[in-house]
């Protein structure tokens, strides 16, 4: 058994990272300014978008969006059921619908025939989710939204680093990054909203500080002018200097950390194929680059004599860090006591409910490590075989 404690997740963080934080700790302005501007540049030509508005958390920039995107009362949004809470919740926090529909089992990827389906007189807008670092289909997914003129707001929580036949996920009408410390670049926590829009990236700006025509650095540096009004509805979801600088730094080292973790999952995918009833999620079947931002894998139970749960149990006592991406959004009481999707309605996101958990990935992991998880996986999985 392993020595130390293994993380599911470790961020990489280096001396230029501390040098430039400690800069801008000294520079006398730690609050949103200059180096939120230059990031939100960097970001934005990072993923080929016309404009990237930074915020405090993907949370807040999926709540922005979707008051951007003018989602209201009474609205469907459709979504993926194979997300993290913020998706379903700020749909919920907008008074809107979420309409849950089903994945493709191989990849968890929501499957854009079933979101065809889905469509009715009141759906406003279509939030993919990106799921684990693979993209979505968008080509159907777009030219359904274009057909019903609905909004695309994609959750590209997981998705920095990605592309879609070619190009990376960014742009469009919106797409939602997270920088939390488990994903590619983290600014501690912090969150990104890219869009092609010019009205709606002014929109974003206004509405992540308060609503008012003025921020901080507007209002209090030198050619600024410190009056302000408040013209509309806004929240206090902008991002920090200090933040900025650490993402500066990490949004440079972004190929770095995905080739690292494309080598790191090729390691795992050898060591995995020798384990009976564990398998990988499958890619997907168009032109694509996983991030890797999460290693997925799924247990066959019938071949496995105990739980997904206990299995995750004995990883933890054999020192191995687990986490669980995800439980279905609509098998949470919220989503089940509020707006009832039978699990047999979604059969494949129920029945992945089960059986994932996500091993440890971070650019960090040496092959021994790796090992480490493997060895403790075909342990597990040897001693309770049926
Ligand atoms: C799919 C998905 N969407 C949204 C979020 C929210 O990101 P944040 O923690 O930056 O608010 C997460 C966080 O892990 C996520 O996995």
């Amino acid at each position: 058994m392993r020595a130390e404690f293994l993380p599911l997740s470790r961020p990489s963080i280096g001396d230029a990272e501390i040098a430039a934080v400690t800069a801008c700790l000294r520079s006398g302005w730690i609050t949103s300014g200059p180096r939120v501007g230059e990031f939100e540049r960097a970001f934005a030509e990072a993923v080929g978008a016309a404009h990237a508005v930074a915020v405090t958390s993907a949370t807040a920039g999926l709540h922005l969006a979707f008051l951007t995107a003018g989602i209201g009362l009474g609205d469907e949004v459709i979504t993926s059921p194979m997300t993290w809470a913020s998706t379903g919740n700020m749909i919920l926090a907008v008074g809107a619908h979420p309409v849950f529909v089903d994945v493709d089992p191989g990849t968890l990827n929501i499957d854009p025939d079933a979101v065809a389906g889905a469509v009715t007189r009141w759906t406003r807008a279509i939030v993919p989710v990106h799921f684990a670092g693979q993209p979505v289909d968008l080509d159907p997914l777009r030219a359904i939204a274009e057909r019903h003129h609905l909004a695309l707001i994609e959750d590209a929580a997981h998705a920095l680093g990605t592309t879609y036949r070619g190009r990376p996920v960014g742009g469009g009408t919106a797409a939602v990054f997270s920088f939390h410390p488990i994903k590619a670049i983290t600014t501690g926590e912090g969150g990104m909203v890219t869009t092609d829009d010019d009205g709606f990236a002014e929109r974003l700006r206004l509405l992540r500080f308060h609503g008012i025509t003025r921020d901080a650095w507007n209002r209090y540096g030198r050619r600024g002018s410190p009056d302000y009004e408040v013209v509309a509805l806004g929240f206090k979801y902008n991002m920090t200097d200090l933040q900025a600088a650490l993402g500066l730094t990490q949004l440079a080292r972004l190929e770095e950390f995905i080739e690292a973790r494309t080598r790191i999952a090729s390691w795992y995918a050898e060591a995995l194929r020798g384990i009976p009833g564990v398998e990988m999620l499958e890619p997907v079947r168009y032109p694509a680059r996983h991030a890797w931002h999460l290693l997925v894998v799924r247990l066959q139970l019938e071949v496995i004599g105990i739980g997904r749960d206990a299995v995750m149990e004995e990883l933890l006592a054999a020192n191995i860090g687990v986490g669980l991406h995800f439980k279905a959004l609509h098998l949470h009481r919220l989503y089940r006591e509020e707006f009832y999707f039978p699990p047999a309605a979604l059969p494949h996101a129920t029945q992945a409910s089960e059986r994932i958990l996500s091993l440890p990935l971070f650019p960090g992991m040496t092959r021994e490590d790796v090992g480490d998880v493997t060895n403790a996986l075909n342990d597990i999985v040897r001693r309770h075989a049926t």
